[in-house]
C-alpha cells in the first residue's frame, strides 16, 4: 500500500498550488477532482437545493493509499460540491482522511457563518473517526497586517511562489509533520 494520495479541487488556483506543493514535499500521488459541472453559480445553486451532479471517476483507487489528503476551497461557508461528491462516492474506500483548505475566512472568524470551521464540522460528521485532521491555510496569512481583514483583497489574492512564505509556509510545514506523524 502506498502512503499518500492528494485529491484536490480548485477553481482559481490556490488549492491547486497547495496540493502540488504538498505532492512534491511528500512524493505523493496527486489527482484533481473533475466535477461534471464547472460553473461556480450553478454549483452553489445545486448545493443549496441539496443536489450533487457528482465527479468523474478517479484514476487512482483511494483504497490503495494509507492516507488521503483532500484539499479545496470554502464557498459561502459550505463544503463545496466536488469535495462532497468525492466523500460520498469514495467514503468506503478511504482508510484515513486529512482535509486542508486555502480559504477566504481567517482564524478570528472561523466560527462565523462563512468560516472554515463549518466545513471541518461537516467533514468530521460525514467521516467520523476516519477524519484524522482538518487544517486551514487562510489566504490572509500571505497578506500584510493592514489587508488581512480586507474582503476584496482576500478574494483577489491567490497563492504563488512569490507570496508563499512566512506564516503560511510555517503552517504548511506543521501540516506536513502532522501528515507524517498521525
Ligand atoms: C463564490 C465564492 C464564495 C466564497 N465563500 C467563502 C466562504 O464562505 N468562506 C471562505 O472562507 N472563503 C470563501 N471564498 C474564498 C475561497 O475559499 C478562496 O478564494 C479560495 O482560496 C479559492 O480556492 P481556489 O483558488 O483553489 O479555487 C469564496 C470564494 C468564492 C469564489
Amino acid at each position: 500500500m502506498k502512503d499518500f494520495l492528494i485529491v484536490f479541487y480548485s477553481q482559481t488556483g490556490s488549492n491547486r498550488f497547495l496540493a502540488e506543493k504538498l505532492a512534491q514535499r511528500l512524493q505523493a500521488d496527486l489527482e484533481m477532482l473533475q466535477p461534471r459541472i464547472k460553473s461556480i453559480p450553478v454549483l452553489l445553486l445545486l448545493n443549496k437545493l441539496g443536489l450533487n451532479p457528482g465527479i468523474r471517476p478517479l484514476k487512482q483507487n483511494p483504497e490503495d493509499f494509507k492516507k488521503i489528503v483532500l484539499m479545496g476551497p470554502v464557498w459561502m461557508g459550505q463544503f463545496v460540491i466536488p469535495l462532497k461528491a468525492f466523500i460520498k462516492q469514495y467514503n468506503d474506500r478511504i482508510h484515513r482522511l486529512y482535509f486542508a483548505t486555502c480559504c477566504g475566512s481567517y482564524d478570528e472568524v472561523k466560527d462565523d457563518k462563512f468560516g472554515y470551521e463549518h466545513v471541518f464540522k461537516k467533514i468530521k460528521a460525514l467521516m467520523g473517526e476516519k477524519c484524522v485532521h482538518c487544517e486551514a491555510l487562510p489566504i490572509a496569512l500571505v497578506l500584510p497586517d493592514e489587508k488581512k481583514k480586507d474582503g476584496e483583497t482576500i478574494m483577489n489574492t491567490r497563492l504563488t511562489d512569490q507570496n508563499f512564505k512566512g506564516a503560511i509556509a510555517e503552517r504548511f510545514e506543521e501540516f506536513v509533520e502532522k501528515l507524517k506523524e498521525t
